[in-house]
Order: C-alpha cells, then structure tokens, then sequence
C-alpha cells in the first residue's frame, strides 16, 4: 500500500511516544521507508534502539554526533510525508514560532514534503489559549493536524487531549501521501454544520449538528485535489486549509444564498449541513423581554436548498444530501433522493450506536438513482468521508 514511500516520524516528548512504535510497524509493513527522528526528550519516554529495529534505520536525534553533522536538509527533502507523532506542546510552540534548536527542529524547518502533527498533551494545557493560537498557526503554514481524541490522560484525569491511535495515524498518512489527485481541476461545494435561526438580537434557534462530518467531506475532496467550497454554519472547528475556501454562515437563508451563489461553477455538491427547517417569523431588533406566564413563537419554513439546487442542477453536476432519520429510515431516504433531485442520498439512522450528531464514528447506507444501495460499517467520520468521494469519483467515472 505505500511501497516506495519514504516517511520521516519525528517524536517528541510525551507518554505517548510509546505508540509511535506501532505506528512504525505499521508502516513498515505496508511497505514505506520510515525513517526516525527524535528530540532529546522523546528518548526519555522509548529507546532509539526499538524505534531503529522496527524501522530497519538508524534513528538520529542530535544536529551533530562524533563531530559528524547530521544532514537535516537532505531529511527533510528525502521525505514524500512528514509525521510528528506524538506532537508536544513544547514542539507544537516551536513549530508555530520557528525556534530551531534541535535537529528535529531543523528537518521540520528543511522540510519540503506535507507535514502531519498528532498532538497529545493534558487537557489543560490542550485547551489554553496559548496551544490553540499555536495550532492556529501551524495550519496557516500549511501543516494538518490530526485531531486528539477524548480518554484518559498521562494526569490520570479524563479529557480531551490524547493522542489520535496509530490505527487513524496510519489511515491519515495513506490517505495524504496516496491522494490521486482524482477530482483535481473540479469545483466542490460542501455544506456542514448546524444554522442558527435568530429570535432577538441575543437568541436563536439552532441544532447539536458539530459540523464534522461535512468537514470531514470537505477535506476528502480537497484530498483528491478538488477545490472546495465549504459553506459552513456556526461550529466550533476551526477549518484553515489551502484548496478549501470556508464561508461562514449562520443562518438557513445565509446558507442558501452562499449555496446559490457558488453552485453554478461547481461539479459536485454535498449538502452535509443540518439546516433548520423553520425560522421565526418575526426577527426582534430588540431582546425581547419576559412578560407573560406562556409565550409563543411563530414559525415558517426555510427553503430547503438540497431541492433548490436538485431544481437548478446542470447535466455533469453530481449532488449529494444527507438524511438523518428514526424510524422508517430507507423508506425516507429514498423519498429525499427523488424529491430533491439528488444523484446520492447518505442516510444515517440514529438508531444505529455510533452514528449521528456529536460522535466521531458514523455508520452510513447510501442510496444512488440507480436503485443500488452501498451499507458501510462504522466508521471514523474521515474514514466515512474518504467512503463517501471514493463512491463519488466511481459515479462520475474519472
Ligand atoms: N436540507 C437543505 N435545506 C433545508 C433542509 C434540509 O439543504 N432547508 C438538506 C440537508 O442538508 C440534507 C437533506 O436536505 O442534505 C435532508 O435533510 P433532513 O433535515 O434530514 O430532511 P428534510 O428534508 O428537512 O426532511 P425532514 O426534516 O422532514 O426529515
């Protein structure tokens, strides 16, 4: 699977160091040519010598040994992938501010190849302001940050923070170094995450829809080199990536407009947003004060803009929508395939455990026009995603 690809593993120092050696083996064994390169720190938490083993190289870790200068620039453009495994937050500041004061430092700075970061560290230092700027930071240089997961930490608290698995470590670098450039030369627009209706100037109305999955979307495409277009709701996810122009968006009427303003150029649509079906019907300039024992709000329907854009779909443009739904779910699904002029209907049932809004797993059923009908188990929201364009890219026959 990635024989003939050569990946550098930097390490640094944190517990869990120690799974960077089965993601070595990993890689190994799916044919790359791994070689390491570990900060002084990362030494205190796994050998050089298993790392080197596994590897089947030497792992280097000072600038200079026995008077002998290790060749950070060839290292750096040696590599197709560059992978920073477990990422600290020590390095993490480094990388944000070019600090260069050890060689793993110096091979990052030298590199030419895409680089790829696993964070891991205490929830505490995770979410300060300092770490997520830091982050911020790197992704503007173009760097991609695989996301921690929740569980328990080197502290012994639980929380978010650990590193991502050597499983989805793996699954990332394939899916980033093997990239075909597929849909290179097509437009995509992607819709993600949840609108927010507004009542008065301080509420609204909205839905627990964390935008991943759309996100996750966006990223498959622009991974098989399409540009995207991501019309995205109010989420907390933090999209920065070169290929994926982000256009927030807070309400259901925002959504449509941003939508009908890009869909004419584009050749795929994915319409992954939870998008509110009604909105009040008075909008109050003023926050609306508490009189009455009972209070009522008026609603009217949104335009649905699956439909809207199934309405104006050109021959060539290839449209997508989602369906979330309890009960009688392919019956659904299918009725939303047809009536919205969709070309694929992605339907998930909230009776499946892992699917649905707020997890990092999905387990998806897609419908085509065809009357054929692709299950898939469950699945991380990328792995879902990279499901998702693979069936796309088969349906358009590039
Ligand atoms: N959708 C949309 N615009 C809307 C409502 C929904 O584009 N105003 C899209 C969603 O992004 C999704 C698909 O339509 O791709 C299905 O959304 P869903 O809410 O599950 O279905 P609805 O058509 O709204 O029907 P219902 O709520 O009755 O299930």
């Amino acid at each position: 699977m990635l024989q003939g690809k050569k990946i550098l593993l930097g390490l640094t120092g944190s517990i869990a160091a120690y799974k960077a050696a089965l993601l070595t083996r990993l890689l190994v064994k799916a044919g790359a040519d791994v070689k390491v390169v570990m900060t002084p720190a990362a030494g205190d938490f796994i050998s050089p010598l298993t790392l080197s083993t596994l590897s089947k190289n030497p792992v280097v870790t000072e600038l200079a040994t026995g008077g002998v200068w290790s060749d950070h620039v060839h290292l750096g453009r040696w590599a197709d992938c560059m992978v920073i495994a477990p990422l600290s937050c020590n390095t993490l500041s480094k990388m944000a501010h070019g600090a260069c004061d050890n060689l793993l430092m110096a091979v990052y700075l030298s590199a030419t190849c895409p680089v790829i970061v696993a964070p891991a560290m205490d929830e505490d230092m995770w979410k300060h302001p300092s770490t997520q700027a830091n982050l911020s930071a790197i992704r503007r240089y173009g760097n991609r940050v695989i996301p921690v997961s929740n569980g328990e930490l080197a502290s012994g608290l639980y929380g978010e923070g650990r590193m991502a698995e050597p499983e989805e470590i793996f699954a990332y670098i394939v899916h980033e170094v093997l990239s075909t450039r597929e849909l290179a030369g097509r437009k995509a627009l992607v819709t993600a995450g949840p609108t927010f209706e507004p009542i008065d100037p301080v509420r609204f109305v909205g839905n627990h829809s964390s935008g991943k999955m759309g996100i996750a979307i966006a990223r498959a495409l622009r991974s098989c080199g399409a540009e995207v277009e991501l019309v995205l709701g109010p989420v907390s996810i933090e999209v920065n990536e070169p290929g994926i122009t982000v256009r927030k968006v807070q309400s259901a009427e925002e959504m449509y407009n941003s939508c009908q303003e890009v869909f004419a150029d584009c050749d795929i649509a994915v319409m992954a947003a939870a998008v509110a079906d009604y909105t009040p019907r008075d909008k109050s300039s003023e926050k609306i004060k508490k009189r009455e024992e009972e209070w009522s709000l008026s609603f009217i329907r949104t335009r649905d803009i699956l439909k809207s854009l199934g309405t104006i779909k050109r021959v060539g443009q290839f449209l997508v929508g989602f369906a979330l739904e309890t009960h009688r779910e392919k019956e659904h699904a299918l009725e939303k395939l047809h009536s919205k002029n969709a070309d694929m209907i992605v339907l998930n049932s909230l009776n499946d455990p892992g699917a649905g809004f707020g997890h990092d797993t999905n387990k998806i059923t897609i419908f085509d026009r065809e009357g054929l009908q692709y299950d898939f188990d469950t699945k991380s929201k990328d792995a879902v995603a990279r499901d998702i364009v693979q069936l796309i890219i088969r349906k358009l026959h590039v």
